[in-house]
């Protein structure tokens, strides 16, 4: 069974889908952690409730990002991860972290990348008067966002819309796509090599996966 740590710093809606998956055996894997920064993330109850093991890493207990990550980083080792899993965690990492888990770190971001990299995607969509918008799981590498894109699902855009209602339409996909993306690693079928992604030994274009 592949050992999947998830980190988080919100509601944990992904992790959520990440752990029923597990539970209804459509993920070959365990979710053996769970790290949060935020002390009073809901996510941190999902897991509680699911048995898994959590821990908190607060900012505030350190100097700087270096000092953080280096914490971050030897409190994620002790879980012994095959596979981290960045769901809504809202810190950027630093370099060797990243580098530590190269190919074996993935993330999700509520956009169809390489737009909308960094933070407000939805209404900077609305604003560019998009007509779609939509979720990228993708493997993390040193640039911010900027990782192999692995699976993207696409939402309308409807005139009127609110950021909130394209947010929500978004997650309601990417809780469809992170479970399965999970699943593809576990089965041994994803990796990250020479700054792309690889499915079934195929090469993924810029948009990953196209759509089943
Ligand atoms: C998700 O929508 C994810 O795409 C986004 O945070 C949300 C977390 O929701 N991630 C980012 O913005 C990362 N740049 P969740 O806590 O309910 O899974």
């Amino acid at each position: 069974m592949m050992r999947i740590l998830v980190l988080i710093s919100g509601s944990g809606s992904n992790l959520q889908a990440i752990l029923d998956s597990c539970a209804a055996d459509k993920i070959a894997g365990e979710v053996v952690g769970v790290i949060s920064n935020k002390a009073d993330a809901y996510g941190l109850v999902r897991a509680r409730e699911a048995g898994v093991a959590t821990s908190i890493l607060a900012q505030q207990q350190f100097a700087d990002r270096a000092e953080y990550d280096a914490a971050l980083l030897a409190l994620m080792a002790d879980y012994q991860p095959d596979l981290v899993v960045l769901a809504g965690f809202m810190r950027i990492l630093s370099a060797d972290l990243v580098r530590h888990f190269a190919g074996k770190m993935i993330n999700i971001h509520p956009s169809l990348l390489p737009k909308y990299q960094g933070l407000h995607t939805h209404q900077r969509a609305i604003d560019a008067g998009d007509d779609e918008h939509g979720a990228s799981v993708h493997f993390v590498t040193e640039e911010l966002d900027g990782g192999p894109v692995i699976l993207q699902a696409h939402v309308p855009i409807f005139e009127g819309d609110e950021a909130d209602e394209v947010a929500a339409r978004v997650q309601a996909q990417e809780h469809s796509i992170y479970p399965l993306v999970v699943q593809w690693f576990c089965q041994g079928r994803l990796r990250m090599q020479e700054g792309a992604a690889f499915l079934d030994g195929v090469r993924l274009g810029p948009a990953g996966h196209a759509c089943e």
